[in-house]
């Protein structure tokens, strides 16, 4: 499998990759749709996947050429199966079924947050196995027993709110646009976070599980007792405050879990993985614990299909092919 190309397209952005003797990104690249939803304040799914239909064949095409590689020289194709939303993934997946066909080589569905959990592998400080990982994306806050690169244990999950959708939502309240998370963790570096005091949900019958509808609304609640100047003059108090809550929240469930199995190591993966608040955090406690603390570079942090080329890859060697009809998935099942 000396080249494999890997399509991603679950969400908002159509991207493709090559790999390269299973260890070595050839290249990456990627069509954000995200200047076209930011009008909206959120993903509208159906522009989604027209502006995937628009831009698949260039994006692959721009991958092969980086690359410099032609489809004749392709081993296997991989591309996100799910979850994610279904007109989204439909395209990147059947467009890298129909070229698989045609070049009569592998092809296999890739679990997009499985993806996520292995874009560890894309950088230089790797863990070794097993590992807790945690995703915490736009769609997703999971924690994940990882024993190997093709078992992925779920452990825990939000039971409302992702972490993502959660900075999402509170961007728009205080009118800062979409996406929320680099906005708000950019106001949060100017301001104080104990200036608000929001709740951090604790479940305490299920501990590697998460909330994030109470803080959004806490939130919201603040902002009602406040006059237009004052929540103009608060923003980044709040901004700084909310994003305390949210960090504290997935660095104590995190490390709760990594010490309940006995793992020394932990990942954090997926686009709030960006956030310097949470990386500094986790670094520090995790240390105090005597546990190593792994991110992807924070290009690998939000949705790439580099991570679904390396996750792919380990399918592959494993023999593990989708079948001829194999269909995509919105939900996640692992
Ligand atoms: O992984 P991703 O690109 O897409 C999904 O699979 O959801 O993650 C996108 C999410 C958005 O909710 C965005 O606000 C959040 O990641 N995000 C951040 C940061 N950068 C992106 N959240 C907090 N801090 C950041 N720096
Ligand atoms: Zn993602």
């Amino acid at each position: 499998m000396n080249y494999i190309l890997a399509i991603e397209s679950s969400c908002d952005e159509t991207a493709a990759s090559v790999l390269k003797d299973g260890c070595e990104i050839i290249s990456s690249v990627i069509a954000s749709q995200v200047a076209i939803h930011r009008e909206y304040g959120g993903i509208v799914p159906e522009l989604a996947s027209r502006h995937h239909l628009n831009d698949i064949g260039s994006v692959v095409r721009s991958a092969l050429e980086e690359a410099g590689i032609a489809p004749a020289e392709l081993s296997a194709i991989c591309a996100t199966q799910g979850p994610g939303l279904v007109g989204s993934l439909v395209v990147g997946f059947s467009f890298a079924k129909a070229m698989a066909v045609a070049l009569g080589i592998p092809f296999t569905g890739v679990n997009h947050v499985s993806a996520h959990l292995l874009s560890i592998f894309l950088g230089q400080q790797q863990p070794d196995f097993p590992f807790i990982g945690l995703v915490v994306s736009g769609g997703h806050t999971s924690l994940y027993r990882v024993e190997s690169f093709l078992s992925v244990e779920l452990i825990g999950h939000t039971r409302d709110d992702a972490a993502g959708e959660a900075f999402d939502k509170v961007a728009k309240l205080l009118g800062l646009g979409y996406p929320g998370g680099p906005v708000i963790s950019q106001f949060a570096e100017k301001g104080d976070k104990n200036a608000f005091l929001f709740p951090k949900a604790r479940l305490l019958d299920d501990p590697y599980g998460f909330s994030f509808s109470g803080v959004k609304t806490a939130v919201r609640t603040a902002l009602n007792r406040l006059s237009k100047e004052q929540v103009q003059q608060a923003i980044p108090d709040i901004c700084a405050s909310f994003q305390r809550a949210v960090v504290e929240t997935l660095v104590s469930k995190t490390l709760c879990a990594a010490k309940a199995f006995g793992m020394s190591s932990v990942v954090v993966a997926g686009g709030v993985a960006a956030n310097k608040a949470l990386r500094y955090e986790m670094g520090i406690q995790a240390q105090k614990a005597g546990i190593q603390a792994f991110f992807p570079s924070p290009e690998f942090c939000t949705d790439n299909a580099a991570m679904v080329a390396i996750a792919g890859y380990h399918q592959l060697k494993a023999g593990s092919l989708a079948k001829a009809d194999a269909d995509v998935y919105s939900k996640l099942l692992c």
